[in-house]
């Protein structure tokens, strides 16, 4: 009998982005692909094993990997929230397309994925972890690659943010209605709190609103490089965009 395990999940991961998944695409998909393309294209076209995807997400990075390259591509993303919209991403392409990717739903470090990849990216995940659990990311990370790989991290905030902040999301229509949202963010001890609101209205007025609450941790460059040179990452050369962390996994 194989070990088939019906809901490994627990119930805080499913939901982290309950609220979020609905909203995502049509509020931040069409300017973050074009993110996502300006940023890591060329490095999944050099891709010659696989393209690992941690935090799929609804599958931004998983599909420009996928046009991009001719290798398998694995899509790592725990949340069943955000899974279904990447799902239903995966769904709507060719079939001889959707055999190059593989979705896992669990965890990096639970994945069980071994010298799978030479190029990995870590697209807007880090921020959003825990420093225990972005530190134990990397060597899960190290293992899913195959030495000489590149790993590129988006970096988090590299500190606390002085004043709250407010970052409107373009408003949207589908149909009779208008999707809007916008992204409070403030410090809030060790962490950056971030609020998103969303709201959709008709010609009437409010028809509903939503908010869910991220909670970020701030760390330098320094600092993440440093973690990840305990997991056998040297850095590259900074890249045209310092957001994006590159480095390289040490041959042994
Ligand atoms: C803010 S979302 C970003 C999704 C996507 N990369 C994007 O930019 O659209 C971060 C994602 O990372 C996932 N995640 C968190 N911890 C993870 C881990 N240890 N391994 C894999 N994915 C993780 C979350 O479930 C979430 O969907």
């Amino acid at each position: 009998m194989p070990d088939v395990s019906v809901d490994p999940l627990d119930r805080e991961r499913q939901d982290a982005y309950a609220i979020s998944a609905e909203f995502y695409d049509v509020l931040q998909a069409e300017r973050d692909g074009a993110r996502v393309r300006r940023l890591y294209s060329g490095d999944v076209g050099n891709a010659r094993l696989g393209v690992l995807d941690v935090g799929a997400g609804t599958g931004l990075v998983t599909v420009m990997s996928l046009l991009g390259s001719q290798v398998p591509v694995h899509a790592v993303e725990p949340s069943r929230s955000m899974r279904s919209p990447l799902m239903t991403r995966l769904a709507s392409l060719p079939a001889g397309l959707r055999t190059r990717v593989t979705v896992h739903p669990q965890m990096l470090d639970e994945a069980g994925l071994h010298g799978v990849a030479d190029v990995a990216i870590c697209h807007n995940t880090i921020a959003c972890l825990r420093p225990a659990s972005r530190r134990a990311l990397w060597p899960a990370i190290a293992t899913a690659l195959v030495p000489g790989g590149v790993l590129l991290v988006q970096l988090p905030p590299a500190r606390l943010p002085q004043y709250e902040t407010t970052h409107d999301l373009p408003t949207q229509r589908v149909g009779q209605h208008e999707y809007g949202g916008r992204m409070v963010t403030s410090a809030a001890m060790n962490r950056i709190r971030a609020r998103f609101d969303y709201w959709v209205r008709n010609e009437g007025g409010v028809l509903r609103e939503h908010n869910e609450t991220f909670w970020m941790w701030p760390a330098s460059r320094t600092k993440v490089i440093g973690e990840l040179e305990k997991s056998g990452f040297a850095p590259l050369p900074e890249r045209a965009d310092p957001a994006v962390l590159a480095v390289r996994l040490r041959r042994r």
